[in-house]
């Protein structure tokens, strides 16, 4: 079978990849010449632990092809993936330019049926968007050529989407044609036949399952989030609660984790589309708001922390934050809440050593000089008053928290973010956590 994947961004790189991987013939297609370029040569854009070997050994196997030429392949794929971006707008709103551009490119070219699946995550309503748009140009062109348009969301994690990819809890696919579930059912046969759970449904259903599950996630963070700062104040532990709701199977013990706040380029984002959504349709998300303003709040609370502990007098303290990254695996920092510390500590006149394993770089281009960088998490902590650990990297586990202690201020404090510390290791550093 032969597809093509227009967009080479995370999803798009990532579902291509694990397509030619199940033994699919795919091409990938961005109309970015130099990114298509250091694909040709090997060279991935993204930190994806295990992308850039299975992209290496599909290029080698024949599988796998990059291109900026949609139009070349048309006459031999069947599907046509659209995983270009769809950035939100000022309104919050996704932006689907992108989307709509290549749909319109379809309509000029194709030459014979077709099926168009969208795979970014667009808005309930967009494959109608789509299949108009389309219709449109070969109704220009005078043909009458058939194709179908279907919804295939994806819902892989950064840092684990290759796994997510190859082992899904499920796969959502949304048509309107028994011709597009044909095809769909063979593109997905390897899987179906690994016993994983393929299930197709009507066009909007599938578009809003994906909007739906990660807001049902950020919630329960969010709510999480809520349940641990009313644990400090009635001397609870967050920790102890959470092992003992996530135990009731009705619940269950994933995704309950409190923290500094949710980023990335999903929840955030994908919230926010739906209350707008909501809004259109003249109805009010009224938990959805609550959840995004938790979450507001929550990403500064390592600063009220460190602000109430040093009894508001933080102007000139030396501070080293760990892990940058919104989560760990990463170098995105798209929403991280180490931005928002990093500003308020800016603001409040402290300064700032930070160090991730992969997301330096990230950080340089985003604030450049405004903080400093160091090699490791040891040098960060030269000097320091306090810690602020942010991101949960494995190699912050364990440190020599003596080597830490000599090396920072009297009377140091280390804030934790991600309760993964444990205060009687710490060696005399003063320990504060989330709930
Ligand atoms: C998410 C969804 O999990 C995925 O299915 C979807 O396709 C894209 O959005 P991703 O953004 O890569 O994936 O990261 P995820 O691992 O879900 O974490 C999102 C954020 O939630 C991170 O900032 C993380 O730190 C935070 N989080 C997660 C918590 O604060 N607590 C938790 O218990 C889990």
């Amino acid at each position: 079978m032969n597809i093509a994947i227009v967009g080479t961004g995370y999803v798009g790189l990532v579902s291509g990849t694990c397509f030619a991987e199940m033994g699919v013939n795919v091409t990938c297609v961005d109309v970015n010449q130099e990114k298509i370029n250091s694909l040709l040569r090997g060279q991935i854009p993204i930190y994806e632990p295990g992308l850039e070997f299975l992209v290496e050994r599909n290029v080698k196997a024949n599988r796998l092809h990059f291109t900026t030429d949609l139009t070349s392949i048309l006459h031999e794929v069947e599907i046509v993936f659209c995983a270009v971006g769809t950035p939100p707008d000022e309104g919050g709103k996704a932006d689907l330019r992108y989307v709509l551009e290549v749909a319109k490119t379809l309509g000029q070219n194709i030459n014979k049926y077709l099926v168009v699946v969208t795979k970014s995550t667009v808005p309930v309503g967009t494959a109608k968007k789509v299949k108009k748009t389309i219709q449109e140009e070969l109704d220009k062109r005078g043909v009458d050529i058939g194709f179908d348009v279907a919804s295939n969301p994806e819902f892989l994690k950064e840092g684990n989407a290759i796994d997510d990819f190859m082992k899904p809890d499920r796969v959502v696919i949304g048509v309107d044609t028994k011709r597009a579930e044909e095809v769909m059912t063979r593109l997905y046969k390897p899987m179906m036949l690994n016993n994983f759970r393929v299930i197709f449904m009507d066009i909007p259903s599938a578009e809003m399952t994906k909007y739906a599950a990660n807001s049902m996630l950020a919630t329960r963070i969010s709510f999480m989030n809520d349940i641990a700062n009313l644990c400090e104040l009635v001397g609870a532990d967050v920790n102890m609660v959470r092992q003992g709701i996530g135990t009731d199977s009705r619940i269950g013990s994933k995704f309950l984790y409190p923290g500094c706040g949710y980023g990335g380029s999903c929840f955030p984002k994908d919230v926010k589309a739906l209350i707008q959504t909501a809004e259109e349709n003249g109805y009010n998300m009224r938990v959805l708001n609550a959840v995004e303003a938790v979450n507001e709040t929550q990403k500064n609370v390592l600063f009220e922390k460190f602000k109430k502990y040093f009894g508001g007098e933080v102007k000139g303290k030396k501070v080293a934050i760990w892990g940058l990254s919104f989560k760990p695996e990463t170098d995105d920092m798209r929403e991280a809440p180490a931005l928002v510390l990093i500003d308020s500590l800016l603001h409040a006149g402290c300064s700032i050593t930070v160090y991730d394993p992969v997301a330096m770089d990230e950080c340089r281009r985003r604030i450049g000089g405004k903080v400093l960088y160091a090699k490791n998490m040891y040098d960060t902590v030269v000097d320091a008053d306090a810690i602020f650990h942010v991101t949960e990297w494995k190699e912050f586990r364990m440190p020599s928290w003596q080597v830490i202690k000599r090396s920072m201020k009297e009377k140091p404090v280390l804030i934790d973010g991600r309760n993964v510390f444990d205060e009687k290791e710490l060696g005399g550093i003063a320990y504060l956590r989330i709930g």
